[in-house]
Parts: C-alpha cells; structure tokens; sequence
C-alpha cells in the first residue's frame, strides 16, 4: 500500500501542478453520473451512446479512486424515479451492469474491488438482477475498494422503510419510542454497514441531490462540475478530491 502510494503522490496528480494530500483522501466518495444524454446530444449521438460511454467512465473512475485509496465509491447508476423514462432508454440501462460485468468483472477481481448493490430488488430483469449478484458473490471476499451501484435506488422511499421497521419494532416492544436515535435509522437503511459518503461529485452542471442519500450526506463535503460523465476523467476527479481537501469538514462545531 506504502509503495502504491509513494508511486501516486510523488508527482502532481493534475495540470494545476498542486499534490493531493494522502493522509486526507476521502473515505467514501459518492456520484451523481449526470449528463449521459446531454453528451450524446451535442455530438448527434442517441442517448444510448451516452450511457454507454458513461459505462466506460466507470471503469475509469473506479480505478482511479482505487489507486488513490479510497475504501468506498458509490455510483447513481438508476434511480426509482428514473422507470419513467421511455421503455427503451430503461431496457437499454438494465442492460448495462451485465455489459459492464461481463467485461469487468475479472479485472475487478485482479484488483481486489468489491462489488455491492444498495437498492430494491424488486422490478429489476432477472438477467440485470443475477448479473449484479454474481459479481457480490465473486467478490464477496474482496478486500480492496467497494464499488457501491445504487440500482433501483430512492432515498425518500429508503427513509420511509426505515420508519416503517422503527414502528414495527415499538409496536412489537422491542423498542421504546424515547429511545429513538441515528444508530435505529442507519441499521435499516440500505447503506447500513457503509460509512456516509465524505464526498459527493455531481457532474454536468446540475446541482440538485435527486433523492440520492439524502440522510447520508448530511455532513458530506458536495462538488459540482459542468462536465458531462462520459468526459469526466482521472483529473477531474483528483481536482474534486483536492477540492475536498482545502475544505475545513466541522460538523456543525467550529
Ligand atoms: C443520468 O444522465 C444518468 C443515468 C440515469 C444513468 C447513469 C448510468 C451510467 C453512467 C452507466 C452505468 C453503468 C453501470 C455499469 C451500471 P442522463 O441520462 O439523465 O443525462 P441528461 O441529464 O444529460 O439527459
């Protein structure tokens, strides 16, 4: 780890010449990967292509966080919200973990990714479903970064199964209503057992959360580029990590 370190910090990580700290990498970096169909657009392209291209991108960017040593990184790869769009657009997104794992997947295993899925089950195509759970068992024992997919994810409806397991535990007795705290919520949200994110990208210019980790983030740091996720590359990460880096984090102390 030492050596992998001292080969990735001893040159600057990015044209502004400015090294990144590593005693202060981020240990959760979370992404909103926006822009896939924009991209597409301004190049005539079908929205597929975007996304296709944004599949790239995550290869690309993982692998970067992984040699920079960041422990978690969770990916927007489809919202609850995002069945909406037309049935095309939504088969072709379905298709795309499977895509990315058939070619991936060894690659990830050379290099210790753990691979996991924060999500509903439910309404996901078997093929998309057994693709992702394929890769969890594969690299169950992985002990290097964890690629998170937030698949079929909403945070509203996360927050309101936790409430709903909360209530179930006080009407069964088990827990006095007084007694309440972060901890009850955090062991049924979908994100239980990961560290809150320290870092939220979101690219292509929009900045909105779009019921992502809405409890999560509470204290975490959040950076905004224009830039489409198909482009976003290594050094636009490393600048959203130095970003993160000049920040002073006090969690509402001073
Ligand atoms: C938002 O951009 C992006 C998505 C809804 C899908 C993101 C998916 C990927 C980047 C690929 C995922 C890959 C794997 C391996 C799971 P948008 O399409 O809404 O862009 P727009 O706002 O410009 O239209």
């Amino acid at each position: 780890m030492i050596e992998r370190l001292k080969k990735w910090f001893a040159k600057p990580l990015s044209n502004t010449g400015e090294a990144l700290d590593p005693d202060n990498i981020p240990t959760h970096v979370a992404i909103i990967m926006d822009g896939n169909g924009r991209w597409a657009k301004s190049r005539g392209l079908p929205r597929m292509a975007g996304h296709h291209s944004g599949m790239k991108t995550v290869k690309r960017i993982t692998m970067a966080a992984d040699r920079l040593g960041v422990k978690y990184l969770t990916l927007y790869a489809f919202s609850t919200e995002n069945w909406k769009r037309p049935k095309a657009e939504v088969d072709f997104l379905m298709k795309l973990p499977q895509e990315f794992l058939s070619i991936e997947l060894d690659d990830l295993m050379r290099n210790n990714v753990q691979v996991r899925m924060m999500g509903y089950k439910e309404n996901l195509p078997d093929y998309t479903l057994e693709a992702v759970e394929e890769a969890i068992r594969k690299t169950a024992n992985n002990t290097g970064l964890v690629l998170n997919f937030a698949l079929n994810y909403g945070s509203r409806k996360e927050m309101i199964d936790a409430v709903r397991c909360i209530g179930n535990e006080v009407k069964q007795g088990r827990l006095d209503p007084d007694h309440i705290a972060e901890r009850h919520m955090e062991s049924f949200l979908l994100s239980t057992g990961l560290p809150d994110p320290d870092l939220l990208i979101r690219t292509s210019g929009e900045l909105r959360i779009s019921n992502f980790m809405l409890w999560q983030l509470a204290y975490s740091e959040l950076w905004f580029t224009d830039v489409y996720w198909p482009e976003f590359q290594d050094e636009h990460f490393y600048e959203a990590i130095r970003e993160y880096q000049r920040r002073a984090r006090r969690y509402g102390g001073l």
